[in-house]
Parts: C-alpha cells; sequence; structure tokens
C-alpha cells in the first residue's frame, strides 16, 4: 500500500493507475478503522481493481469543536488494517493540504433538513464540500458509503447526480458488533456500562421490525415502539427518532415505497445513530439494517 500527504502526488499515483488500464474505487473515511470501513472497501473491489481510501479529520463538517478534538485518531493502526484490506492508495492530507483560506462550499436544500441535519447545522455543507474535493482528487470510478450514515449516503448520491460527478456511488449495509451495535469509531468513547445500554437502538429497529411484518405502517405507532425501546435503555438523551421517504428525506406518516426509520442517541456525551431501510415488497415490506 502507497500513502500520500499530497493532492499532487495522489494525482500522480491514480494517473499512472488509470494508464496502466485499472478502474478506480474509493472509500473516504475519517480514521479510527473499523470493519465497518474495511466491507466497504470490499463493495468497490466488486467494481473496481485500484483501491483508493482517505483518512482525513474534517474539521469543517464538525459543529462542536470538543468532538473534533477528541475524535479517535490512530494512523499506524489504520495503515497496518487497510493494508490487509488490500488497499492500494491511502491518501492523508492534513487540513493546510486540504484547505487554504476557502470561500467555496457545497451545500443543498431540503435533503440536509431533518434526521442529523436539524441538530448539526453545518455539518452536511462541511461533508459535501469535502467530498467533492476528494472526488475532484480521486476522480474515482465508483466510491463507496455506509447505509449506518444513511442521510450522509443519499445525499451524496443527489449531490453526484446534481453536480454531474462521473462517479458510481455505492450504498453498502451496516456493519455490526455481535449484539447488534452498529460499528462506529466513536463507540470507542463509551464506558463498558454505556456500551451495554447502547444495544437498545438496535433492539428497538428490530422491534419497529416486528411490527411492520405483523402489518403495522403508522410512523406514530413504529416511532412509539423504537423510543420505547431506546428509552428503557436510560440513554442521557434522544436527539431523534424519526421516520422519512428515502428519497426525499423528509418526514412520512406511513411507510410508502422504500423508507427509513432513524434514530440518534446520547449515551453520555457520545452520540450515537442508526437506521433500518424499508423496501416495499409485493404485499408486505423488507427491512435492512
Ligand atoms: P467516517 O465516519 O469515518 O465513515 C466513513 C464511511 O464508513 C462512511 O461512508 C460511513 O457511512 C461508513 N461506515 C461507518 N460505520 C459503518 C458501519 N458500521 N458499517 C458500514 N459502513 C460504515 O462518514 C464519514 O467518515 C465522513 O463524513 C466522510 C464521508 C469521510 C467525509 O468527511
Amino acid at each position: 500500500m502507497e500513502i500520500t500527504h499530497t493532492i499532487e502526488d495522489t494525482r500522480e499515483k491514480i494517473k499512472q493507475a488509470r494508464t496502466a488500464g485499472r478502474k478506480i474505487g474509493f472509500v473516504p473515511t475519517m480514521g479510527y478503522l473499523h470493519r465497518g470501513h474495511l466491507s466497504l472497501v470490499e463493495e468497490a473491489r466488486k467494481l473496481a481493481d485500484y483501491q483508493v481510501m482517505s483518512i482525513f479529520v474534517n474539521r469543517i463538517q464538525f459543529n462542536d469543536p470538543r468532538d473534533f478534538d477528541t475524535y479517535p485518531r490512530d494512523l499506524e493502526r489504520d495503515f497496518a488494517m487497510a493494508r490487509d484490506a488490500g488497499v492500494d492508495l491511502m491518501f492523508v492530507p492534513d487540513d493546510r493540504e486540504m484547505y487554504r483560506n476557502p470561500l467555496t462550499c457545497v451545500d443543498m436544500e431540503t435533503l440536509p433538513e431533518h434526521l442529523c441535519g436539524a441538530a448539526r447545522p453545518g455539518h452536511f455543507r462541511g461533508v459535501f464540500t469535502v467530498v467533492s474535493k476528494l472526488f475532484n482528487i480521486v476522480q474515482p470510478d465508483c466510491a463507496v458509503f455506509g447505509q449506518k450514515d444513511i442521510q450522509q449516503a443519499v445525499s451524496i448520491e443527489k449531490m453526484t447526480v446534481d453536480l454531474n460527478f462521473p462517479v458510481r456511488v455505492v450504498i453498502a449495509p451496516t456493519v455490526r458488533e455481535e449484539d447488534g451495535l452498529a460499528m462506529s469509531s466513536r463507540n470507542k468513547r463509551l464506558s463498558p456500562e454505556e456500551r451495554s445500554r447502547a444495544t437498545v437502538i438496535f433492539r428497538g429497529l428490530e422491534a419497529a421490525r416486528g411490527l411492520i411484518s405483523g402489518g403495522e405502517k403508522s410512523a406514530a405507532v413504529l416511532l412509539g415502539m423504537l423510543r420505547e425501546v431506546i428509552e428503557s435503555g436510560r440513554p442521557r438523551a434522544i436527539d431523534y427518532t424519526e421516520m422519512v421517504d428515502y428519497e426525499t428525506l423528509q418526514p412520512a406518516d406511513a411507510l410508502g415505497e422504500k423508507s427509513v426509520i432513524a434514530a440518534a442517541v446520547f449515551f453520555g456525551n457520545t452520540r450515537l445513530i442508526d437506521n433500518m431501510l424499508i423496501l416495499r415488497e409485493g404485499p408486505g415490506y423488507r427491512c435492512v439494517y
């Protein structure tokens, strides 16, 4: 695995790979890698034969400076994991390389309004801006994002179409711990006691799925069940539990063709998110989470 720190070196390596006829896959991350991140590389391998990963803790997407300062970092460990996962090129820029007094940003109407966008003003603008920059630097054939951050993934799909990036965006399923907790770099911050209570988010989604398979469609009922199970884990706060339409990410009263049920919950100071996709299939629904 080669490691680059500058945009110029990164472009040069990728140019060489492209000249050799390789298709470029791309997985942007903020590091502190876990199996969730590595699963995205696996997914990229289905469509591309030269895998690029980036690690950049993107300051402008953190609305809470303390969250940025305490974001876990361990580059040596990340490099070893990425190498084992078959990453060909690792791009690790620093702040100065990515941002030199920029005046331009990328923002979007409506999609970022609900779910995490409501509680994290400016967050998605920071994400769209850095992902646009990374797409222009790497110019991948495909880029893979996790369903775990569903609002991010759906919005990036839309941004890619709106801004005509010649990139195929792929959304890959959420990788979970044995007990169902969605893998996240932030899980490391949970105390052992918070860690065990945090499984209520997954169990809440499972309970909602149970109601859906029994024919329930109402957002109020499904979210009521989700909230009840989450509250049983005594979280410090529930940021939101919402049901939205997948395409518009606007709140929905009842299940449609493609819906999302999502939650953001604080255990201590750690904010955890999770979600479930609900797809209409024939007379019933299939849940993906
Ligand atoms: P980060 O949180 O490091 O996540 C990088 C990618 O890994 C995202 O696409 C995210 O959805 C995916 N991911 C995280 N946990 C996952 C899990 N348990 N299963 C499957 N995929 C998972 O998301 C970001 O970084 C940043 O916002 C970024 C897109 C890199 C822009 O800065």
